[in-house]
């Protein structure tokens, strides 16, 4: 008989994962605390922005017309417990308030509730990033007879479902063979096929998400501290990116300079990995990461200072700032940790008169951030500004006429801190136009 599966947690995660599996083929309940999540998606509905998701979801949802019905979501432990042969955990672990470390309580409380009505000979799976060392940890509070593995979840936002569907590789971190064999059950399926799966133990499993997080950071960060150079010598990031990227060993992906990485994983996963080889008595040999950090973190304030430099130096007071873009990356609603926001939020707070525009963010971005201002539309947004900031490269920005939006600003400055606007059409249309580590004209 076909595995039953559920999925612990509703995020862009576990809401994507839960879909997949019922794509798959495989009976799916998926569960949430919070009920109004469990209605929005009862109904086929997803509670962000993810492309290709609520498609997703809706052909499977039970209740929806043409639906496989293979998908149901509860609130209840309960029901989830009876029903599920495999229990994915899907939770967050966001960063704690005032430390590097992640906060572990929304997979501490999943493992509390699911341990008591799990059924003997389940499995259950965690895929949230965690410390390594969690998953030893965790089986002690599991009952006899049920089992734990760790299979982290290497998705992006915006490509999600394709991530999911069609994953660069599946690691399954086990301590039994009939773990293994259950999730090679699981993953045998046509379309996760020619993925490779790499078997290994808890700890190694842990630490391949948050290395691999590492890497993508350390990727990032280099080239934004060879931007810092390029400015002040006059080079060109863009095009040295271009070059190195040839070398197959090096590769292009991951060496867009501008005003650095954010998301809900990135920073808080470099900064928690820091804190647990502190914990292990290994922090030297993460000291590099705080570099990292650094020079991410210095690209907002970078950006805060070209602004300041385009209105002539000074105070921001009574300056009128246009700020394009409000998630922390493109084809996603997700303002956490954005640097977009953050810079935006920065100006304001030094007396700027900003006006934000995101296609798909505003509604996450006023919650964060209520004090801003908010444009429905990028032509209203920089109505009269006198510098324009291009902070997250939609592709609407990139379709925008400089010629129209230049008729409506008071002073047509563009500072691109993306590296991703066509500097010649701009600078045709009249515009003075200034990317990150590149010449100024
Ligand atoms: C990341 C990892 O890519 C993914 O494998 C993991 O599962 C979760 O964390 P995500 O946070 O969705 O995914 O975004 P990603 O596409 O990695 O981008 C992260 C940030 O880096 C964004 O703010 C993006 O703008 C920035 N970035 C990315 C750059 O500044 N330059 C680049 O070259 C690439």
């Amino acid at each position: 008989m076909a595995l039953k599966i559920t999925v612990i947690g509703t995020g862009y995660l576990g809401a994507t994962h839960a879909a997949a599996m019922a794509e798959l083929g495989f009976e799916v309940l998926g569960l949430d605390v919070v009920p109004e999540k469990i209605e929005l998606l009862s109904q086929g509905r997803v509670p962000m922005y993810e492309p290709g998701l609520e498609e997703l979801l809706s052909k499977h949802v039970a209740g929806i017309e043409g639906s496989s019905g293979r998908l149901r979501f509860t609130t209840s432990y309960e029901e989830l417990g009876a029903f599920g042969d495999v229990h994915f955990v899907c939770v967050n672990t966001p960063q704690k308030h005032g430390e590097y470390a992640c906060d572990m309580s929304y997979v501490d409380s999943a493992f509390a509730s699911l341990a008591p009505v799990a059924r003997e000979g389940s499995l259950v799976v965690g895929k949230s990033t965690v410390p390594v060392g969690s998953a030893a940890r965790l089986t002690e509070v599991l009952p006899d007879g049920v089992e734990l593995a760790w299979n982290p979840e290497f998705l992006r936002e915006g490509f999600a479902v394709q991530d999911t569907l069609h994953p660069d590789r599946i690691v399954v971190g086990v301590e039994s063979e009939r773990a293994e064999k259950l999730l090679r059950e699981v993953y045998a399926t046509p379309i996760a096929e020619g993925s490779p799966l790499v078997v290994t133990d808890f700890p190694t499993a842990e630490l391949v998400k948050t290395s691999a997080n590492s890497f993508l950071a350390t990727k990032i960060s280099f080239i934004n501290a060879m931007a810092e150079v390029c400015e002040a010598a006059g080079g060109d990031v863009v095009k040295l990116a271009e070059a190195i990227g040839y070398d197959e060993r090096i590769g292009k992906k991951f060496l867009r300079a501008g005003i650095g990485f954010g998301g809900g994983c990135l920073p808080k996963d470099i900064r928690a990995f820091m804190a647990r080889a502190g914990e292990l008595g290994a922090d030297q040999a993460l000291t590099f990461l705080r570099e990292v950090d650094s020079i991410n973190m210095r690209r907002r304030g970078h950006m805060v200072e070209l602004a300041r430099e385009a209105l002539g130096g000074g105070s921001f007071l009574g300056k009128r700032v246009a700020v394009l873009g409000a998630t922390f990356k493109p084809d996603s609603d997700d303002v956490r940790d954005s640097p977009a926001l953050n810079v935006a939020g920065q100006i304001h707070l030094q007396g700027g008169q900003v006006t934000v525009y995101d296609p798909k963010g505003m509604a996450n971005a006023r919650q964060v951030f209520p004090t801003l201002g908010y444009a429905e539309s990028a032509l209203d947004a920089v109505r009269g500004a006198d510098v324009v900031l291009h902070l997250t490269e939609w592709r609407e920005f990139r379709e925008l006429d400089p010629a129209e939006l230049g008729a409506a600003v008071g002073r047509r400055v563009l500072l691109d801190g993306r590296n991703a606007l066509d500097s010649a059409r701009w600078r045709e249309a009249g515009w003075v136009y200034r990317a990150m580590g590149r010449p100024a004209a």
